[in-house]
């Protein structure tokens, strides 16, 4: 029996195989590079890669960024050559985001720190979409440290919220294919809204000062696209997008 293997038989084997696991945020990030080249990837391979991590706060810390003015912080630890964004996101103690859809990305969420209250809406009927109808919560699970959750536009839309009154919350979230818009919805009403611009601070390692170099951080003044009509109206209704431009470092809020 020949030992040769076939490209199908090493797609099959690629889709299939445990991946190995990642000792700090660095090798996660190299392996993630490796497997998501496109969007043939392996969903299983990938959630399991990230169930297997096990974080480090002096691994995520130089990310874990918090704007406590903000409902939440995005953190971008990795662009994934265009293929992925890796993202460590911060949660304000008590605050939620607004509803919203992925864009028809895949989303993966782990937590690193504290807990996050999940909640999984049911997308607006088409004779909804002129926004009169509450909207219906599918589920609702509160995640804890380590743990990974999952969701697609397929499965539905989310709303995530840091439970604690007293407790920030971190979390890595892994998006592919990236996206620079989603749509945000009214609870109440079910309308949405194209959110503003997906921005994040960049600016953490020696990485990415490099790269920084090559692609400074924009003026927010001469940046378009912010959605000051959809922010005001998306707050509102129970949430706030996050979308405005940074040009400082914030500061770093480790939690207990
Ligand atoms: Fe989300």
């Amino acid at each position: 029996m020949s030992s040769t293997t076939t490209s199908t038989e090493a797609t099959t084997l690629r889709l299939t195989s445990p991946l190995p696991t990642p000792k700090d945020l660095e090798a996660l990030i190299q392996t993630l590079h490796r497997e998501i080249t496109s969007s043939d990837f392996s969903l299983p391979a990938i959630t399991r890669l990230l169930q297997s991590y096990t974080p480090s706060q002096d691994d995520y810390a130089p990310y874990a960024h918090f704007d406590t003015s903000k409902p939440y912080t995005r953190n971008l630890v990795d662009d994934g050559n265009g293929h992925f964004n890796l993202m460590i996101l911060c949660w304000t103690q008590g605050k939620a985001s607004p509803i919203h859809d992925h864009a028809g990305a895949h989303c993966l969420m782990k937590i690193l720190d504290g807990e996050l209250c999940e909640t999984q809406y049911e997308w607006p009927k088409e004779d909804e979409a002129c926004g009169n109808s509450p909207m219906r919560v599918k589920k609702q699970t509160v995640h804890g440290a380590n743990q990974v959750a999952y969701i697609h536009d397929q499965i539905g839309l989310h709303r995530i919220s840091n439970p604690s009154s007293t407790r920030p919350a971190i979390s890595l979230h892994l998006y592919t294919p990236p996206f620079d818009y989603c749509k945000t919805f009214c609870e109440s009403t079910g309308q949405a809204r194209t959110s503003g611009r997906c921005v994040f601070y960049r600016d953490f390692t020696k990485k990415n000062k490099q790269e920084a170099q090559q692609f400074p951080l924009p003026n927010p003044r001469a940046v378009p696209n912010v959605d000051v009509a959809g922010a005001a109206a998306t707050a509102a209704c129970g949430g706030q997008m996050d979308m405005s431009l940074r040009s400082q470092r914030p500061m770093f809020v480790p939690s207990k």
